[in-house]
């Protein structure tokens, strides 16, 4: 399955969705985990390298990449090298330049803080979406909800954002999440709501696909 992490709004949780979804499909299914690491800072490798679990306490690859490197991954994926490729996408880049991506993408996974700007950023970024793949299902993910936040903000944000797909539980703003040490198991704790639901949606796009006579590449 090509699962996609993006936010036009930077900082939201991208690359740290990504890491912590790998390790979880890795601790929890074994899954084959291929991570694109499109930021063009590479910030997810340089984090991973710094603060993650070293490279051989997992077996997830995480490779800087870009665009060229998309059919490779993807024809891997078809070939059964890998049970997942999760792409980090950075936040500037404008629609043309990610086309292909988008495109390629199974699943959409979009934290968000909600503020004033989400709702009309968002609904830029998912009527673009639309467009180029209305195919692709779309996964919401509260993140950073700080302990005074208004639960009547979240709650309207939540509402114009499950017309267009699924919005998970929310992940706490906590320091734990400041250094990406996922070895950290109070921080797969609190994201592991937002985890579990992810890997749902990963479930139901494969039931509706074969169900349907498509084929969404490799086991759950
Ligand atoms: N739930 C959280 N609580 C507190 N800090 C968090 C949380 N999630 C992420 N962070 C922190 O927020 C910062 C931005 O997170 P991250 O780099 O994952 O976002 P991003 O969307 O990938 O950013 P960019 O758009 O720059 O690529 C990081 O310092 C990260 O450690
Ligand atoms: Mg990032």
């Amino acid at each position: 399955m090509l699962i996609t992490f993006a936010n036009q709004k930077g900082g939201t949780g991208k690359s740290t969705l990504t890491l912590l979804y790998a390790l979880y499909l890795e601790m929890h299914f074994k899954s084959r985990v291929c991570i694109l690491d499109m930021d063009g800072q590479n910030s997810l490798s340089q984090k991973a390298l710094k603060d993650g679990p070293k490279q051989d306490a997992f077996s997830y690859h995480l490779m800087p990449a870009d665009l060229q490197d998309l059919p490779i991954a993807q024809s891997e994926l078809k070939e059964g090298q890998y049970d997942y490729v999760l792409i980090d996408l950075p936040s500037g880049p404008s629609w043309e330049d990610l086309v292909t991506v988008y495109q390629a993408a199974e699943l959409v996974i979009c934290p968000y803080q909600a503020d004033e700007l989400t709702l009309s950023g968002t609904t830029v970024f998912l009527n673009v979406l639309k467009n180029i793949n209305s195919d692709a299902a779309l996964l919401f993910v509260p993140n950073k909800v700080k302990r005074n936040a208004s639960e009547q903000l979240e709650a309207a944000v939540k509402a114009v954002l499950s017309r267009h797909g699924t919005v998970t539980e929310a992940i706490a703003d906590r320091p734990e999440f400041s250094r990406l040490d996922t070895t950290n198991e109070k921080m797969m704790d609190l994201a592991r709501a937002a985890l579990g639901a992810i890997h749902q949606k990963c479930i139901e796009y494969r039931q509706a696909r074969s169900s349907s006579g498509s084929s969404a590449h490799g086991p759950l």
